[in-house]
């Protein structure tokens, strides 16, 4: 009567796992993540391991869009053009101290870096402060579309002016 009603009461309960069977499982389970994770290893050991940066060459725009006898800082890019009789340049925006970002002030004609006080010609000649060296000139030129190029990567001898 007894084992009648234990019969009855797995019937009710549904399909059940014998002992083999949930060791089996769990074996296949275990295989399975340990192969998930091998696979990831692989994966990223194969990857190459290479740092994507951003191309060093950046389109400032048409000659055009800068007034005369102006200098302008391109927050992003950390430039500063400058258009003035002789043509374009462009100059690095990086105080040449410490590395903090220069700002220009118009009223005093000049460069001037927020942090320890460092101050620069347009041409990027140091004035006063603690900056070691000048704020150096970057390659430009002009693209066959007609549009200033800098390639912030490459420092050039100053006085080269691009001409438009
Ligand atoms: S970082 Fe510019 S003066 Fe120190």
């Amino acid at each position: 009567m007894a084992e009648e009603k234990n019969d009855r009461i797995q019937a009710e309960a549904g399909p059940t796992l014998d002992r083999r069977e949930m060791f089996v499982r769990l074996g296949l389970g275990s295989l399975g993540v340990a192969a998930v994770g091998t696979t990831a290893f692989a994966y990223q050991f194969l990857s190459p391991n290479v740092l994507f940066e951003p191309s060093p060459v950046v389109n400032m725009g048409r000659p055009e869009s800068y007034g005369q006898d102006s200098v302008t800082l391109d927050v992003d890019t950390r430039i500063f053009v400058v258009r003035g009789a002789e043509g374009f340049f462009a100059l690095n925006a990086v105080c040449t101290h410490l590395g903090c970002l220069t700002a220009w002030k118009p009223e005093i004609d000049t460069i001037a870096c927020p942090c320890h006080g460092s101050k620069f010609t347009r041409e990027g000649v140091k004035k006063e402060g603690p900056a070691p060296k000048p704020l150096p000139w970057l390659r430009m030129w002009l693209s066959e579309d007609g549009e200033l190029m800098v390639d912030r990567s490459n420092e050039i001898r100053p006085l080269q002016f691009v001409r438009v």
